[in-house]
């Protein structure tokens, strides 16, 4: 029995998370069918509202697993689901769509409904989101002349159909709020703001027209883009910064309510990262200052993140996604922080009145403490007491006093009892243990079919010079092989390897055997490997496998991006113009070895004691009784991906250790609704030299 520390980590909470801000009293409603907002907040048929929103990311997990996690949000007083659409898990090839399963975009919002929550659909198409290439496709990378999120004609084009063919399947379905529907919301581009200036003279007008092109799509419902302080009319400009009390230019015309789109701690779960923990009294903190500073609309970025299946994760991010949400990565709920937030939103949502008719006055109480009241007769009263300073204090307020925790808000509905302090946590803690179900540690139990090594001779796509990784393998495989043929004639065994390389992953064999690794890091994607290497007199085979851990997600110019071997050096003879030969992919991968059909293409073998790098594994399991979350605890592997009936549930990466020397990420989940009862086929690919008899099968708990 294992306890699971809170390890993993979320690093940032809200990542679009709106607080409107009172202008002038002078504003009128700005209609959008039947979402309209004013100064004040979001009006939702006629009603002005205090809403709090959870992401969750339908493809992060199940059909199965959503209305379970509606009903825990909506149980934790969530008004609106946060999500956005990932479109090259939605058009992995040009003109091909694909709605089924965890890509139902319409059953998710539909699911949403059916509970009664409202849905802001940030349809971008442009996402990040940790996702690989921020979601765009890679067959975009291959059109003549695009450059990403420009004003680009042969981007606009393709961000125009698809934003449409998205809009489009919304209203078919009657999901927009206009039309009955929940979506109230919907978001173009993405934190634009911080590239902008990367465009030049060609980022401007791409802001207009992306701003033109979703309003003409007739939602009726606003439009919002956050980070964009010149978002064209009636888009709706949101400030995203640690300071927007005191930095946002604030709203770009009259019409518009100031919106404050937050961005917290913005750390990635990464590989080889090290953790970082936040606490439901700061988040709850934090919170309540947003509603006391007249805010209205507040959005939890994560409130699941789930798993990161496949090969969906971006550059160096692990496999479970904000793992330290309120609801964690298998949908359990986490306590006190789930727990905490629900009494926090009961609380202001008992506040309502005062909060959204009221007028807002703030009353210096002491040097760092303050009193926000809101106030709209003389009965209906809501008092924020904050004491941002790190000291226990007492404070007088309306001639009562008051003992307030450092760093803590007491939220006073009547303006007289306290109700809630954000300090203060009630809930319980529940702890998660993973209980052992199978141990995979007979040897007979498991087999094995060895990965060939390519060499020069074994290849057809060849060139005299080092292709890139990103523009070849075309996001069809993590992997791809650079191979050449070196002669050999120094009486001198030994030679030098150099090898320079823009990430993220490399293993060298000279002649069909692993002469050394290397890998880059989050921060810093390009490495050096230095290695001596034996070569024998004569004819050399030298292969490289590169691999990527997902592709970039952020920042300008990502068509631009590349991967993979730069230069190599062997003997201080440079080589990078040599004849190369190349493979994307590996062989296991293109026979799809992982699928029960797949499996019986290659001759599968007994396990041998002496574990060998780039490695399949395959062996059959029962699914454990009962209904707790299924997670594979890989401790003992060290890099690869894993499957699960055919369906990947993601790559590990427990070598690559934190600082601390632990490894990132060692549960990985299995969503019950892949598995049989019985024969479920698991097949890991190693690519260094894990240990699979101590690999064993797990049941999560809380208690
Ligand atoms: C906002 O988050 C991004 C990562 O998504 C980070 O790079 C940036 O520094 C953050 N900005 C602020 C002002 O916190
Ligand atoms: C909140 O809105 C009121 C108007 O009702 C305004 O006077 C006050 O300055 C605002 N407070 C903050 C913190 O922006
Ligand atoms: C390899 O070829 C490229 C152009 O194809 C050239 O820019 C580069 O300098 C060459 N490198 C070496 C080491 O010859």
């Amino acid at each position: 029995m294992v306890v699971l520390h809170q390890k993993v980590v979320v690093e940032r909470w809200w990542r679009c998370s709106f607080l409107a801000l009172i202008l002038t009293a002078s504003l009128g409603a700005v209609h959008g069918g039947d979402v309209t907002y004013d100064g004040r907040s979001l009006i939702i048929d006629g009603q002005h509202k205090i809403l709090f929103s959870g992401s969750i990311h339908y493809p992060r997990s199940t059909p199965e697993m959503w209305p379970n996690l509606i009903v825990k949000a909506k149980e934790g007083r969530i008004d609106v689901i946060q999500t956005y659409v990932f479109w090259n898990l939605h058009e992995p090839h040009q003109g091909q769509y694909d709605f089924s399963g965890r890509r139902d975009l319409v059953r998710f919002i539909k699911e949403i409904q059916a509970q009664g929550l409202y849905v802001t659909l940030r349809i971008g198409p442009y996402i990040e989101s940790e996702w690989t290439y921020g979601g765009l496709p890679l067959w975009l990378h291959d059109i003549p002349g695009i450059v990403f999120r420009s004003d680009n004609q042969p981007f606009k084009i393709q961000m125009q159909r698809f934003t449409a063919k998205i809009v489009n399947m919304m209203k078919s379905a009657n999901l927009y709020a206009s039309q009955g529907g929940p979506i109230i919301l919907s978001q173009i581009e993405n934190e634009y703001g911080t590239v902008e200036s990367s465009f030049h003279e060609k980022g401007l007008p791409y802001v207009r027209w992306a701003a033109q092109m979703a309003v003409g799509l007739q939602t009726g419902v606003p439009w919002v883009m956050c980070k964009q302080d010149d978002a064209p009319n009636p888009v709706i400009n949101t400030c995203n910064s640690m300071q927007c009390g005191t930095k946002f230019k604030g709203p770009n015309s009259p019409n518009k309510p100031s919106l404050w789109t937050e961005n917290w701690t913005s750390f990635v779960e990464v590989f080889g990262g090290k953790p970082y923990l936040r606490s439901a009294q700061d988040i709850a903190y934090n919170v309540a200052l947003f509603i006391a500073k007249n805010g209205s609309y507040v959005n939890y970025y994560m409130y699941h993140g789930g798993t990161n299946f496949d090969r969906s994760a971006s550059a160096y991010v692990i496999t479970a996604y904000y793992d330290q949400a309120p609801l964690d990565e298998y949908g359990l709920i986490r306590q006190p922080k789930w727990g905490h937030l629900k009494e926090l939103h009961a609380t202001i949502k008992s506040c309502s009145k005062p909060l959204l008719y009221g007028t807002q006055t703030t009353i210096s109480l002491g040097p760092q403490q303050q009193a926000y009241v809101f106030k709209s007769s003389s009965t209906d009263c809501a008092a924020f007491l904050e004491n941002s300073g790190d000291m226990d204090v007492k404070i007088q307020f309306q001639n009562i006093w008051y003992q307030l925790p450092p760093k803590s808000i007491s939220i006073l509905p009547g303006c007289k009892n306290v109700a809630f302090n954000t300090a203060k946590v009630t809930v319980p803690s529940n702890t998660r243990e993973m209980k052992s179900q199978i141990q995979f540690n007979s040897a007979e139990k498991w087999k094995v079919y060895r990965e060939a090594i390519p060499n020069l001779d074994d290849t057809s796509l060849r060139a005299n010079i080092l292709l890139d990784q990103i523009s070849t393998a075309k996001d069809t495989s993590d992997y791809m092989w650079y191979t050449f043929r070196f002669y050999h004639n120094s009486p001198n065994a030994q030679s030098a390897l150099s090898v320079l390389s823009q990430g993220h992953v490399l293993h060298a064999f000279i002649n069909g055997v692993l002469a050394g690794s290397a890998h880059g890091s989050p921060g810093d994607k390009s490495f050096i490997m230095e290695n001596n290497v034996k070569l024998t007199p004569g004819r050399n085979y030298i292969s490289f496998l590169s691999a990527t851990v997902g592709l970039p997600n952020s920042g300008a110019y990502l068509e631009r991006r590349v991967a993979g071997l730069r230069s190599v050096k062997v003997q201080g003879r440079d080589v990078t113009n040599q004849s190369w030969g190349y493979q994307v992919g590996l062989l296991g991968e293109k026979l799809q070895i992982y699928t029960a059909s797949g499996s019986s293409k290659v001759q599968w073998e007994s396990f041998q004691s002496s574990t060998k790098p780039l490695t399949w594994y395959q062996t059959t399991f029962d699914a454990p009784e009962g209904n707790n979350p299924v997670v594979l605890n890989l401790g003992s592997m060290g890099k690869g991906i894993t499957w699960v009936n055919g369906q990947g549930i993601g790559r590990y990466w427990v070598s690559f250790h934190t600082p601390d020397g632990t490894s990132s990420q060692n549960w990985y989940h299995i969503p019950r609704s892949i598995l049989k009862s019985t024969g479920n086929l698991l097949v890991i690919l190693e690519e260094e030299s894990g240990n699979p008899l101590e690999i064993t099968l797990d049941t999560v708990y809380t208690t």
